[in-house]
C-alpha cells in the first residue's frame, strides 16, 4: 500500500536524523533523501533512505511521482557560517539553487506542505534582544543571506502557487539522542559544543575561543542552546499545523536563554569533571556577538512545549553521545 510519507531532505544529517527518529516514534512514515556528503549513512535507522542530490532533477522528481508525500522537510544545506563567508557561492549553490530545484518539483507533483529549516542567522545582528519572529532582518553572512532569501521565495510561492509553508528559525542546535543512537558529528566539526568536549574528553588537545573582546559579559559571544529532540517535535507539530491550515508561517526555535561560549566550557568542565585548555584567539568573521530567542510564538502556534529545560541537561545528552560514539 502506498501510504502517506514525510520526504526528509538531509536527513542523514544532524536535525534530519533525529528528526526522522522522532517522526518515525510517532509512527509516520519517512523517506530521507540524502547526497551524504555530509551526512551519516548509519543515522538513518527509520524509514527508507534515497541517496541523491537535489541537483539531480530527475531523481528528485521520480521520488515524488513514485511516491505519496503529504510533506516535505527541507534540511539539505550547507550550514557553516565561516566557511560561507570565504565560499559563497557553495551556499548559494547549495542553499538557494538546489532549493529552487526541490520546490519546483513540489509545484510540479502538488505536493504543497513545506518544513523549512531557517536559522536565527537570518536576523544577523539584532538591535535588541530577546529576537522575536518581528525583528528586523539583515543577515552579516552569506550562509544568513541564503536562508533569507529561500523565505522569501516561499512567501512568494505561497501566493503564487498556494505553498504551504513553517520556516523554522533554529537558533543553536544542540545536544543528542537522548536514547544515544545518533548525535552530532560533522567534518571539519567547528561547531562550540562539539569541540568543548572533544577538548574535555581529550580528542582536542586545546579549545580555541574564536574572540573574547565582544560586547557580551565576559567578553565571548552568547548563544541560544536548544535541544535536538525539541527541535524534532517541533517539526511534527508543524507538519500537524500545516495539515490544518494553510498560507506560511516564520517561527523562532530557541530556549530564551543565552550561554555565553565560557559558560558553556564551565558547564561541561563541570558535568564531565575535566579541564579544558584555553587559547583564545581572534574573532571568527560572520559571527554576530548575542543572540538569543523569543520563542513564545511557537509555543502558541504550535503548542510547543521544550522539554530541555537546563542547559547542563542539553550537554550531558551531547557528552554521553560523545563518549559512547
Ligand atoms: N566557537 C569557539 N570555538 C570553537 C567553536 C565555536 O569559540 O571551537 C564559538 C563561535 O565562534 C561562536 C560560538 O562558539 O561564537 C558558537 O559557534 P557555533 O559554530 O557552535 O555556532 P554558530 O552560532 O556559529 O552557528 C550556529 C549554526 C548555524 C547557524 C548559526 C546562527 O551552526 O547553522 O548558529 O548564528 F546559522
Amino acid at each position: 500500500m502506498n501510504r502517506e510519507k514525510v520526504l526528509i531532505l538531509g536527513g542523514a544529517g544532524y536535525i534530519g536524523s533525529h528528526v526522522n527518529k522522532f517522526l518515525s516514534g510517532m509512527g509516520v512514515e519517512t523517506i530521507v533523501y540524502d547526497n551524504l556528503s555530509t551526512g551519516h549513512i548509519e543515522h538513518v535507522k527509520w524509514g527508507k533512505l534515497v541517496v541523491g542530490d537535489l541537483a539531480d532533477q530527475s531523481k528528485l522528481a521520480s521520488v515524488f511521482s513514485e511516491n505519496k508525500i503529504s510533506c516535505v522537510m527541507h534540511f539539505a544545506a550547507s550550514a557553516y557560517v565561516g566557511e560561507s563567508v570565504v565560499n559563497p557561492q557553495k551556499y548559494y549553490v547549495n542553499n538557494v539553487s538546489n532549493t529552487l530545484n526541490l520546490l519546483g518539483a513540489m509545484i510540479e507533483s502538488g505536493v504543497s506542505n513545506i518544513v523549512f529549516s531557517s536559522s536565527c542567522a537570518v536576523y544577523g545582528k539584532p538591535t535588541s534582544l530577546p529576537i522575536t519572529e518581528e525583528s528586523s532582518r539583515f543577515p552579516i553572512n552569506p550562509y544568513g543571506r541564503t536562508k533569507l532569501i529561500i523565505e522569501n521565495v516561499l512567501e512568494d510561492y505561497s501566493k503564487a502557487y498556494g505553498l504551504k509553508y513553517v520556516a523554522l528559525r533554529y537558533f543553536n542546535a544542540a545536544g543528542a539522542d537522548s536514547g544515544g543512537e545518533i548525535g552530532e558529528q560533522h567534518d571539519p566539526e567547528t561547531h562550540l559544543i562539539p569541540n568543548v568536549i572533544r577538548s574535555a574528553i581529550g580528542d582536542l588537545s586545546e579549545l580555541i575561543i574564536n574572540g573574547n573582546d565582544y560586547q557580551s559579559p565576559d567578553g565571548s559571544c552568547v548563544r541560544d542552546y536548544i535541544h535536538v529532540e525539541d527541535l524534532a517535535s517541533a517539526h511534527y507539530l508543524a507538519k500537524l499545523y500545516l495539515d490544518k491550515n494553510g498560507g506560511g508561517l516564520s517561527l523562532n526555535l530557541g530556549t530564551g536563554t543565552g550561554y555565553s561560549v565560557l559558560e558553556i566550557v564551565n558547564t561541561v568542565e563541570k558535568i564531565s569533571n575535566k579541564n579544558i585548555r584555553l587559547k583564545f584567539s581572534n574573532r571568527r568573521e560572520g559571527d554576530p556577538p548575542i543572540l538569543y530567542a523569543d520563542a513564545k510564538m511557537a509555543k502558541k502556534v504550535l503548542n510547543w512545549v521544550p522539554k530541555y529545560k537546563t542547559i547542563e541537561s542539553i550537554l550531558k545528552t551531547a557528552l554521553d553521545w560523545h563518549i559512547k560514539k
